[in-house]
């Protein structure tokens, strides 16, 4: 996320050899390879660009290659032009081996080293870990210990790794300081694809680049903010990995803590990756941990049962292929947050997420106090429109403000009104994946948009409280919610409590 003035062309990536274990997963296919056309489309790629894959499968070069063909034409985001799509796949091979067999490891540096050769990609290597998050550990370290990543003769060598990042505050910790005793912090890249959504960028230009905004973004002027992120999508085919991970540690310390900490943080004192994750990881470290028997009065957890969206039946979350029929996993989470500084105390933070839902909306709602008396005499401040700053993710990428508006006509009757700004009527986006600028960005070694160790660690301190207090409370705490609906009652209880409500998810 490279800050220039507006007219000046992006440069071309760095020229590099981009390894990725996991090239025959789904990842690969559907993002990764997408991505990587859209910035040679662009001409953002290297000539010296190569593509090497790594996996268990037996599978030649040229087998890879014309799968990968095949995949770009079913999943890319913009018509393919075939020259761009063969210089792209020109260049792939392909090295067979597991991620614990240290063969593997000679074999992937025998293959480099013929690459690097045959092509100027001046010894930089992206290690992409698009795997199973098991084999992230033993990935890092192999490539460590081999000397594979070792940075010399002035080459650069990263590794990207994708989430999950550990499945609770010790697990985090166990993998960071994995990959920290074999890698240094500026080689790991750790991804977190809402951040490769413009509109996601968008709220620190909004935040920091308007001097509108900042003076009113505190507890003087702001009641709550409502944090949300929810899904038609039903758990589907990945009931084995959802099973065991649920809505909270899916959702919760990565996407929605990203929206939270760029919402809530202080300014950066400049945009370079330090000084930008180290707001947001202050920012989380300032969020209240609460007691077990707080954070059980401070969460819902709900599991979605049989119902209907847009008309197609939807089955009960515990007849989903691969998940335990007595499953207690929850498919949707409400947090209440709070956070322990001097721009934010008081103010509540509300994030709900959740799988089967009635319509996809990722939106952060920013409520503003309530005008203070009653002076319009027909309409009592309680029943005059409320607020709201809405800076929508998707599937509208927009940002709306509400606010109060005199009725046309000879009485002063008032009704809300919106504000809206839409992406789509300022700015031309070519339809991309959201991976393209991750990728470029770590091509070019800008960290901003990934995840520095203390972040991710700062995240699950803030969600262990809730994980333990869940596990303490047995099935006791699971609440049901319709597929298809705005969720469960509890959750609307979790801000009636406080004399608040959810806005509709529409
Ligand atoms: C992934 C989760 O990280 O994010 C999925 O594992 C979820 O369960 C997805 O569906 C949501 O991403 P997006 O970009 O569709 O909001």
């Amino acid at each position: 996320m490279m800050l220039v003035p507006p007219s000046t062309p992006t440069r071309a990536a760095d020229p590099c050899c981009f390894v990725i274990f996991g090239a025959t997963g789904d990842l690969t296919h559907r993002l990764l390879l997408p991505a990587l056309y859209n910035l040679a489309a662009g001409g953002l790629l290297s000539d010296g660009f190569c593509l090497v894959g790594v996996g268990r499968t037996e599978l030649s070069s040229d087998a890879l290659r014309s799968n990968l063909a095949k995949s770009l034409r079913e999943f890319a985001t913009r018509p393919v032009d075939n020259a761009v799509a063969d210089r792209l796949l020109d260049s792939v091979t392909h090295v067979q081996g597991g991620p614990d067999d240290p063969q593997t490891y000679e074999a992937l540096g025998r293959e480099l080293n013929r690459v690097e050769r045959a092509r100027p990609t001046k010894g930089n290597r992206l290690f992409y870990l698009a795997t199973p998050p098991a084999a992230f550990a033993p990935i890092g370290c192999h490539l460590g210990r081999s000397g594979l990543a070792r940075e010399e003769n002035g080459a650069w060598r990263r590794l990207i790794v994708e989430k999950p990042f550990g499945t609770d505050l010790a697990s985090a910790r166990a993998l960071n300081q994995g990959l920290l005793a074999v890698l240094k912090e500026a080689q790991i890249y750790r991804i977190d694809h809402y951040l490769g959504k413009e509109t996601v960028q968008n709220i620190l230009v909004l935040r920091f680049a308007n001097g509108l905004f900042e003076p009113i973004w505190n507890r003087d002027h702001i009641d709550h903010v409502q944090i949300t992120v929810a899904e038609t999508l039903t758990v589907g085919r990945r009931g084995r990995f959802y099973d065991t991970t649920g809505a909270l540690r899916d959702m919760v310390p990565n996407h929605l803590f990203q929206l939270l900490s760029l919402v809530a943080m202080e300014p950066p004192a400049r945009f370079c990756a330090d000084t930008v994750r180290a707001e947001k990881a202050d920012l989380l470290d300032a969020t209240q941990l609460p007691s077990n028997e707080d954070a059980l009065h401070a969460s819902v957890r709900a599991q979605y049962e049989a119902g209907y969206i847009d008309n197609e039946a939807i089955e009960n979350y515990r007849n989903t292929q691969n998940v335990n029929p007595d499953s207690t996993t929850e498919t949707y989470v409400a947090l209440k947050l709070m956070i322990d500084n001097w721009r934010w105390a008081g103010v509540p933070f509300y994030l709900r997420t959740g799988k089967a839902l009635k319509s996809k909306s990722t939106e952060v709602a920013i409520k503003f106090k309530q005008a203070p008396f009653a002076m319009f005499r027909d309409t009592p401040v309680d029943r005059l429109a409320q607020n709201f700053l809405i800076l929508s993710i998707q599937p509208h990428e927009c940002i709306s403000l509400r606010f109060n508006a005199k009725v046309p006509g000879p009485s002063v009757a008032i009704a809300g009104v919106n504000m809206t700004f839409k992406y789509e009527d300022y700015f031309d986006a070519t339809p991309s994946t959201g991976y393209e600028t991750l990728i470029y960005d770590c091509m070019i070694g800008d960290a901003i948009l990934f995840q520095r160790a203390d972040g991710i660690e700062a995240g699950w301190r803030v969600v262990q409280p809730f994980l333990d207090a869940w596990a303490n409370a047995g099935a006791r705490q699971l609440a049901t919610y319709q597929a298809g609906s705005e969720g469960p009652p509890e959750a609307d209880e979790l801000l009636a409590r406080d004399g608040r409500r959810w806005r509709p998810i529409t």
